[in-house]
């Protein structure tokens, strides 16, 4: 009896029919009314009482292979016929091109503009320590310029923070090397900041870093001055004294924007002029604080915020476009 319906078992199993008739008879001789489970479910009762349970198993075994089975040539004979009637000749649907964010594409120009002068990229991490972030660059414990830049730490652990700035990497590339150093740092940095149409939690910097023996502020000048032709077109600049941890003297750089419409009226506040950047002379304690002698070598380091060049150059009035991912906004930047 158990013999008879393995060998059913297998049958099923085995069984491959692949026309609806076949399938058809299939289903009836299990399936049917009079058919092979029926018969057997009748049997049972006459089946002695010790052999009920494993034959009540086996049944169900055999009951449960055929609905798999039928299911299976069920599903089977569905997608045959999808494919029969896919009209092949149709074209495919139209896959969309993606765009590059405004703001890769602004970096990449800046990368660009610095690489044909020897400057070379480099990066850091996001995730920093209190060192990198503040104490090399010369902002020791309770230096109140660490207020400038509110900061996100981790876990309540002081040491453990989301990168203020992309200064940082200054710090790590002049550990691990010798002058003369020409590095750009394009990079997310973080502030626990409002968030509001001018500011933003996370955002773009662009550090530069150039040191060697003899480098002075004409040449901070001169490389501002040829990156602000290159990428704005206009030559025209300003620095005015300001005031950074990590670099005596500082200053902050204006570019002369004009005043030729009324758009340039609104964004220079009717002055003509545009601050870009911040940047100096590294400050000779930096330079003790990566073992570089500040009597043999001395350089110049700048900094600025890449979504607000990307605004100035697209007139994009409001950070929080940048965000927000509408596709209506990034597909403007198809052509560029
Ligand atoms: N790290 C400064 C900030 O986030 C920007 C900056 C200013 C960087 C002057 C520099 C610099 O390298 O020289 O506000």
């Amino acid at each position: 009896m158990f013999d008879k319906i393995e060998e059913l078992l297998q049958e099923v199993s085995s069984f491959n029919g692949t026309g609806k008739d076949e399938t058809e008879q299939f289903r009836l001789k299990f399936n049917g009314k009079k058919g092979i489970l029926n018969d057997l479910f009748d049997q049972f009762k006459q089946v002695p009482n010790e052999q009920k349970k494993e034959y009540g198993q086996r049944i169900n075994t055999l009951k449960q292979a055929v609905a798999e089975k039928l299911e299976a040539l069920k599903s089977a004979s569905e997608t045959e016929g999808t494919v029969a009637k896919e009209d092949l000749s149709r074209p495919g649907f139209p896959l969309e091109a993606g765009t590059t964010h405004p703001i890769t594409l602004v970096k990449n120009k800046i990368n660009e503009i610095f690489r044909s002068i020897g400057f070379e990229v480099a990066e850091g991490p996001e995730i920093e320590d209190d060192w990198h972030n503040f104490s090399a660059l010369n902002m020791p414990e309770y230096h109140p310029a660490r207020d400038m830049q509110d900061t996100f730490f981790i876990e309540q652990n002081p040491d453990v923070l989301l990168r203020t700035h992309t200064s940082t990497v200054q710090i790590r590339h002049m550990e691990k090397n010798e002058p003369p150093i020409r590095i750009l740092a394009p990079g997310r940095v973080f502030r626990n900041e409002a968030i509001s149409s001018r500011s933003h939690c996370i955002f773009h910097q662009i550090e530069g870093l150039y040191i060697d023996e003899n480098v002075s502020f004409a040449d901070l000048k001169q490389t501002i001055q040829f990156f602000t032709t290159e990428l704005f077109g206009k030559s025209k600049i300003r620095m005015r004294p300001s005031y950074f941890p990590f670099t005596e003297p500082s200053a902050e750089v204006d570019v002369y924007w004009g005043l030729n419409s009324e758009t340039d009226y609104r964004i220079t506040k009717g002055t003509g002029w545009l601050e870009i950047m911040g940047c100096g002379m590294v400050d000779p304690a930096v330079l003790k604080n990566v073992n570089i002698d500040p009597d043999k070598y001395s350089g110049y380091a700048f900094g600025m915020g890449i979504e607000r060049i990307v605004m100035l150059l697209y007139q994009i009035g409001d950070i929080r476009m940048f965000f927000e991912n509408d596709k209506r906004m990034l597909d403007q930047f198809r052509m560029v």
